[in-house]
């Protein structure tokens, strides 16, 4: 972090790691750390010149954390405009976004204003596209309460929500102002979910820092009971992700990195239909099982590599087979199908993230179609619901 960088920073919590995303004049910081809500105030201020903050968040969220950030924002005079949207993920569509945007209006917010999202990935999704959209753009501020907003969905400016033809296909690139990521927070998530969002801590270790992932190893299974190692590993993935935002912003390249075990999962998530069978970090854990072990099989990386990526993941909980998911197996041809429909497909040729091994990730344009569809017809046929540790 340069020094001009923290001088941007008006106001420095104590106990709080600081991790810049580097784009110019739209440079912004992520503050994680704890007790963050209640110094809200602080960290807004330079943001909001009309002093006004409209918090989006959801109803799972808001009677947990919503009066500890209206409280923070109090202590700098800043007046709340809360809006409550339905939780989950079907909350992301044509209907709620335009309800959004009307309460927004409703509300007058505009430009001098600040829309915060506060919660996981769907209500930053979703209040991001608003604040892109309202009056062409107002400042936008990221309030993740779930890990894996923390350290993905928060970071990066990607917003958007669903259509009946897919995931995220309708949205703005709208880079937040602020990120503040307060620890505090995921104290309320189930179990299930903090180990949702610990894959996609897992994916930087994997995507390009082996030293991360060995770290992980040590003490990736006790992040929830010690603060200042869930300070580290949320910093230093968002510094991953910071750095590869910062070169490629719009994703014309190192960008698609961040998608190691999304393609593979994707698939999943939208054969399982989002119901909660199969929740987004555990397909992401399946999925980079099996980009490991199609790397392994197209001779890219061994197979120790693979069995210590497994076996980190299945450590802590996360499935990393078809046979852990909890449902009917699906087919091949219909996950193939699910890829087809998310990818570019050329001349039979589809785009992966594959690897090298761990933390040698690489973009792959030229997979064959026809090999991944052998490929899954024996992932769908393996293993047993016992036991997670192939
Ligand atoms: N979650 C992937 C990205 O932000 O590019």
């Amino acid at each position: 972090m340069s020094a001009k960088a923290v001088e941007r920073l008006e106001t420095r919590p104590s106990d709080a790691a600081i991790q810049w995303v580097d784009l110019g004049e739209r440079a912004y910081p992520i503050v994680i750390g704890r007790g963050l809500l209640a110094q809200a105030g602080a960290l807004f201020e330079a943001h909001a010149p009309a002093k006004r903050v409209a918090v989006v968040t959801d109803a799972n969220v808001a009677p947990l954390h919503l009066s500890s950030l209206e409280t923070g924002l109090k202590r700098a005079g800043i007046r709340t405009v809360p809006i409550i949207v339905p939780s989950g993920e079907s909350t992301k569509d044509f209907h709620h976004l335009q309800t959004l945007l009307e309460a927004l209006l409703e509300n007058g917010i505009e430009r001098g204003d600040v829309v915060a999202a506060l919660g996981g990935g769907v209500v930053g999704d979703l209040a991001g596209c608003a604040a892109g959209l309202l009056r062409r753009g107002v400042r936008f501020v990221q309030v993740p309460t779930s890990l894996l907003a923390q350290v993905d969905s928060s970071v990066g400016g990607k917003t958007g929500i669903n259509t009946r033809q897919g995931k995220n296909l309708v949205g703005v690139f709208h880079q937040p102002a602020l990120v503040l990521a307060d620890i505090d927070t995921l104290e309320t998530l189930s179990d299930r979910e903090f180990r949702a969002g610990y894959a996609e801590v897992v994916k930087y270790g994997l995507i390009n820092n082996a030293a991360f992932f060995k770290w992980l190893e040590e003490r990736g299974g006790a992040l929830r009971g010690n603060a200042d190692d869930l300070i580290h590993a949320i910093t230093v993935s968002c510094a991953s992700k910071a750095d590869i935002v910062a070169a490629d912003e719009r994703e014309s390249g190192a960008r698609a990195l961040l998608n190691l075990g999304h393609t593979f999962g994707h698939a999943l998530e939208a054969h399982y239909g989002f119901d909660g069978t199969l929740i987004h970090g555990e397909a992401v854990s399946i999925g980079m099982a099996q980009a490991f072990r199609y790397s392994r099989l197209q001779g890219f990386c061994n197979q120790d590599d693979v069995e210590r990526v497994t076996h980190h993941l299945a450590s802590v909980g996360l499935p990393t087979r078809i046979s852990h998911i909890n449902g009917e197996r699906p087919a091949a041809d219909g996950l193939l199908r699910h890829i087809r429909q998310d990818k570019k497909v050329r001349d039979g040729a589809l785009t992966f993230i594959l690897t090298r091994g761990i933390g040698e990730a690489f973009i792959a344009h030229d997979v064959d179609a026809e090999t991944v569809e052998r490929f899954l017809e024996k992932e769908c046929d393996t293993g047993t619901t016992h036991g997670r540790t192939d």
